[in-house]
């Protein structure tokens, strides 16, 4: 099943209800929340509070990207704000398994980050914990770039070690997808995309998302 998650950083945040609903009635399933502590990532981008406050706006699934250090000091937060999925940066903890039982200690959906330098092998001991593989397809810590192709690659090679193994991974891809290139996302074996200056820079998100989800669609992934 593709998912599509459009990114709230790219948003007006002058006017967060309104661009939830747009995106919400175009038939995106998931909110995707970019947390950044300007300590694992160069940017600050907002926190708990302004997610317990958007969660009465939408039944989106709550998808929290969590880009700060030691994040296992701030889960319990993340729970009580509203999150349904919470991933954490492989690079950011010390002990990431850890930070995944504590995450399902709350009955939350946990999944792992990992940024485009870490090699993808790291994820390999984790699959069978997690519910979700993040690859990020840009540097983490800002919206607004180009995807790098390599990082398609470290995609393959997840879904093909998921699919050997028999083990049903949500793997999601971010930064620098748009309608043009998330077929090639798709069929690298991500269905999870998400997408933050694609849909809620552009005149008509809905077009963008349905756009989106049809190339997603007619371009799965084939081992
Ligand atoms: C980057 C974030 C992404 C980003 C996506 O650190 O994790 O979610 O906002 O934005 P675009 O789609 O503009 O690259
Ligand atoms: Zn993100």
């Amino acid at each position: 099943m593709i998912y599509i998650a459009p990114s709230l950083l790219a948003a007006d945040f002058s006017t967060l209800s309104t661009e939830i609903k747009k995106v919400e009635q175009a038939g995106a399933q998931y909110l995707h929340l970019d947390v950044m502590d300007g300590a694992f990532v160069p940017n600050i981008s907002f926190g708990s509070d302004l997610i317990a406050s958007i969660r009465k706006c939408t039944s989106m699934i709550f998808d929290v990207h969590l880009m700060i250090k030691r994040p296992e000091r701030y889960i319990d937060r993340f729970v009580k704000a509203g999150a349904d999925i919470i991933t954490v940066h492989y690079e950011a903890c010390e002990n990431p398994m850890a930070v995944v039982h504590l995450i399902h200690s709350y009955e939350m959906r946990a999944g792992i980050a990992i940024s485009p330098n870490t090699p993808v092998e790291h994820l390999f001991p984790l699959i069978e914990h997690i519910d979700m593989a993040l690859i990020m397809t840009v540097e983490p810590g800002f919206g607004g770039q180009a995807m790098i192709p390599t990082t398609l690659e470290k995609i393959s090679a997840l879904r093909k070690y998921a699919e050997e193994r028999g083990i049903d991974l949500d793997i999601q891809a971010d930064g620098g997808i748009n309608a043009n290139n998330v077929g090639l996302v798709t069929s690298s074996g991500a269905n999870v995309i998400v997408a933050g200056s694609a849909i809620f820079k552009a005149k008509k998100p809905r077009s963008v998302i349905l756009e989106m989800k049809a190339s997603a669609n007619n371009n799965p992934f084939i081992i």
